[in-house]
């Protein structure tokens, strides 16, 4: 089984879809790392498993633990975890807390959002040795609500300039957020580093969704998720049919017991 790299994943722009989820756990990272080239320990966990208002409540020491636990359950795909809110508010805090993320979580690289106004902060870390993913478009650290972006033409080259100026900064590749097809498609033909598109269309390099939003465990479902199975009802058939059976004791059976 052959590690996924930066080098690789950058190869795939103009050839391969590069795939893409989110992990908050070692038990899920196992399933997607059998598939998936990059493994995404979203600060939308605040969000999805904490039930916090944004991401911004996101802690630093939140975001490791659960790399942690992605990261041991990952062998081949590449694993890049977000820097929570305020965590990269200049290069040097940047750099402190991107360097404590690697060395305990063991991951690949940190993701930042913004656009130009990070450029320096991403050009810092990236001469430091440590690789960053960039996140433009829709911020949710900054977004106070979900909105597309780019239908204006001042928006629209804006979000153009921020992509060409994290690319240049040296960031490997760029998530999109939530822009309209044509800026997608854009930034995609007019940058070298690789696109990974949520809810910013077909013309991305890559796709990511938050793997609850696509697996049907949450319960949110904008226009751009896909929902591949309704894991809830699975869950909730499990649960309902195990208390059933406590209830009438038929478990546990004799298979669940320990006799000497
Ligand atoms: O936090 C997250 O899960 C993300 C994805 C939505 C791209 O940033």
């Amino acid at each position: 089984m052959k590690k996924i790299t930066i080098e690789s994943i950058q190869k795939k722009k103009n050839r391969y879809p590069i795939t893409c989820l989110t992990s908050y756990s070692k038990p899920v990272a196992e399933i997607l790392d059998k598939y998936c080239d990059i493994i995404l320990v979203g600060d939308s966990l605040g969000m999805v498993l904490y039930g916090m208002k944004s991401t911004r409540e996101v802690t630093l020491d939140t975001m490791i633990a659960h790399a942690k636990s992605v990261c041991l359950g990952t062998k081949r795909s590449l694993v890049v975890v977000d820097m929570p809110f305020k965590t990269y508010s200049n290069k040097l805090v940047a750099h402190k807390n991107a360097k404590k993320i690697m060395k305990i979580t063991n991951c690949d690289a940190v993701k930042l959002e913004g656009g130009k106004n990070i450029e320096g902060i991403v050009s810092y870390l990236v001469s430091k040795g440590i690789p960053v993913m960039g996140h433009i478009g829709l911020l949710p650290q900054y977004a106070s609500r979900f909105k597309t972006k780019g239908k204006t033409n001042f928006e629209k080259k804006q979000i153009l300039s921020d992509a060409i100026s994290l690319s240049k900064s040296g960031a490997f590749a760029l998530v999109v957020e939530c822009v309209v097809e044509s800026l997608a498609k854009e930034i995609t033909n007019k940058i070298s580093v690789p696109t990974i598109g949520i809810g910013a269309s077909k013309y991305c390099d890559g796709q990511i969704l938050v793997i609850d939003d696509m697996i049907g465990l949450s319960n949110f479902y904008p226009k751009f998720v896909k929902q591949y199975s309704k894991i809830r009802k699975i869950i909730e058939k499990s649960i309902k049919k195990y208390c059933q059976e406590v209830k009438s004791r038929r478990f546990p059976s004799a298979k669940n017991v320990y006799n000497n």
